[in-house]
């Protein structure tokens, strides 16, 4: 009884601790409507290019050193850097030194989840093979689910262990009465 005691709690200290740690995906968005939005949208140029498909174009190298200083850059001669930069009007794009690797691949992560694609926009259902834009697929990038999935069983279970308790307890009660008797 003790060791399953003890199971128990360390599952659900595990969910919990699962559950309490940011989503990739919420972090990236709000970093991106703090610091990007006022200039960026991902489907339409404002200030800025559009983002969607960023990864597809660019280096993530090339993204990280972009994002953290676009002058550097610019200034360094990169052929890529000084095209958007003269594209839009030579508007330098502010420095985001204190980003780190994982803020960037979370704003990555926004983007592409907020990306829309012609088809999805144009037919009426998603295409087979295609995900509504929106739509959270299973995968380790939502363990929240998982989290939060394993965190009802966990609760189930605790809720008829429980259960099984009283009734031993009950039946050990009417045993007693009943051999008092
Ligand atoms: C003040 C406006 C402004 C803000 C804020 C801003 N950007 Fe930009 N961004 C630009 C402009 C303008 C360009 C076009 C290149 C240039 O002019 O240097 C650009 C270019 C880019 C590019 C290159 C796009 C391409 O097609 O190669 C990326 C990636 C990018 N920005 C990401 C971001 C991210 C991520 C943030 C938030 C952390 C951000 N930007 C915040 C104005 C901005």
């Amino acid at each position: 009884m003790k060791s399953k005691k003890h199971m128990l709690l360390f599952v659900l200290a595990i969910s919990i601790a699962a559950i309490g740690r940011a989503n990739p995906l919420e972090d990236g968005k709000s970093i991106f409507s703090m610091r990007c939005a006022a200039c960026h949208s991902v489907n339409k140029a404002l200030t800025g290019p559009a983002l969607a498909g960023i990864e597809e174009k660019r280096s993530l190298d090339w993204i990280f050193q972009f994002i953290r200083s676009s002058q550097t850059l610019v200034k360094g001669g990169d052929k890529e850097a000084i095209e958007i930069f003269e594209q839009f009007n030579k508007i330098p794009m502010p420095d985001h030194p204190d980003l780190t690797d994982d803020d960037i691949k979370n704003i990555l992560a926004y983007i592409k989840s907020e990306t829309k694609t012609e088809e999805a926009s144009v037919a009426p259902f998603p295409k087979p093979g295609k995900r509504p834009s929106g739509a959270r697929p299973l995968s380790a990038d939502n363990y929240g689910f998982f989290a939060a999935y394993f965190f009802s069983v966990a609760a189930l279970i605790m809720v008829l262990l429980f259960a099984v308790r009283i009734k031993s307890y009950e039946t050990q009660k009417e045993d007693k009465e009943l051999s008092a008797s």
